[in-house]
């Protein structure tokens, strides 16, 4: 058994009849309970602290869980130090930023661009998507020109560092089309704690339940560093790099793409908990289809699941070692009790950010 799997027992707030949150069994669980006054929870992949700290502002003001998760992501599409998402994110092999990102709220509606240029904020695009067209994915040059039209201002994302970075690649690869396309990011690149890792290739997923038991979520990412152009990943793909199924949880995905397209990793775990499985029950069970299906060595590949649901009861699990994610609780919740390692918190405005080593299958 793995370091970080030996406890996969799951985490519940609740309050209780004096009105204190305390964490509770995971059977303790019935998401009809939920309406009102919930506690509210968000977790985030990564170490994405800063994000998480600005939805859960919305959150514990009595803020809506889709606008909590859309100004979550904000933060690193922002970043130019993020080197995985948005303004500052790799380029593709000709040097082009190209952003994925989608958005889902708690009634199954959802807006999604793929592969768009030159837009500081690809969620508040997937947002518009949704809310204003009769669409759910827009794609390439048409979502920039929607942008337009919606009021976005075109900006430049290529960031000096950025372009330094992608012309010593491209030296060292000559731009020889077979070997760019072969070539695969490094595992766990998203940690900026591993200096030694140069490039990235992912994501900020976000999922949050908001006190009148609503969920949403929202994904955002540069994708695959010097990727072909015109890949897409499962970032934008509803079901894929993301699904909320607002009467039951949500669930969001990071890692090679490819492989949580092929699993249609987001919605195999909401059925997994359809089915009866804990969140986090249900992401072991996703990452452990993913490492059956895909056609590639599992040990070089990373798919990092989070899920969240109705009750509050959340989970992440990895293929392989180092993912890390956090996770917002409410003041009075306690330390939760999670599967994988705690490995810092931080005191935020009602309430307490975990950083969470996650359990993995291969490491
Ligand atoms: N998971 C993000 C991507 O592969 O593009």
């Amino acid at each position: 058994m793995k370091p970080n799997s030996a406890s996969r027992r799951d985490f519940l707030i609740r309050t209780t009849t004096a009105g204190v949150l305390a964490p509770l069994a995971a059977s303790c669980s019935n998401a009809s309970d939920v309406s009102g006054n919930s506690p509210p929870v968000a977790i985030a992949t990564w170490d994405n602290r800063r994000a998480l700290t600005a939805a859960w502002d919305i959150l514990v003001a009595g803020g809506y869980a889709l606008d909590a998760v859309e100004a979550g992501v904000h933060v690193p599409e922002a970043d130019p130090d993020d080197r995985s998402v948005g303004l500052g994110g790799h380029p593709d092999r000709d040097g082009r930023v190209t952003l994925d990102s989608c958005i889902m709220d708690e009634r199954f509606r959802c807006g999604s661009v793929a592969a768009i240029e030159d837009i500081l904020h690809p969620v508040s695009v997937a947002r518009r998507v949704m809310e204003v067209t009769q669409h759910v994915m827009l794609a390439g040059d048409g979502a920039r020109q929607f942008a337009i039209e919606q009021g976005f201002e075109p900006t430049n994302l290529l960031t000096e560092q950025s372009e330094r970075e992608w012309r010593a690649w491209l030296d060292a690869n000559n731009y020889d089309p077979e070997a760019s396309a072969g070539y695969r990011p490094p595992i766990n690149s998203e940690r900026r704690d591993m200096p030694s890792i140069q490039e990235s290739h992912d994501t900020c997923g976000m999922i949050a339940l908001d006190t009148e038991g609503r969920l949403s979520g929202a994904c955002t990412t540069s994708g695959w560093a010097y990727k072909v152009r015109g890949r897409v990943g499962d970032s934008p793909i509803i079901g894929a790099g993301l699904y909320v199924d607002g009467e039951l949880a949500a669930a969001t995905a990071t890692g090679h793409g490819e492989e949580m397209i092929r699993a249609a990793a987001a919605h195999t775990i909401i059925e997994r908990i359809r089915g009866g499985a804990s969140p986090q029950e249900a992401c072991r069970q996703a990452v452990e289809h993913i490492r059956r299906v895909t056609p590639s060595d599992p040990s070089e590949v990373q798919a990092g699941l989070l899920a969240v649901d109705r009750s509050g009861r959340f989970g992440g699990f990895a293929l392989q070692k180092g993912f890390v994610y956090v996770v917002g609780l409410p003041d009075g919740a306690g330390e939760p009790d999670v599967a994988g390692t705690i490995t810092d918190s931080v005191a935020v405005s009602g309430g307490t950010i975990y950083v969470v080593e996650a359990p993995y299958l291969i490491g």
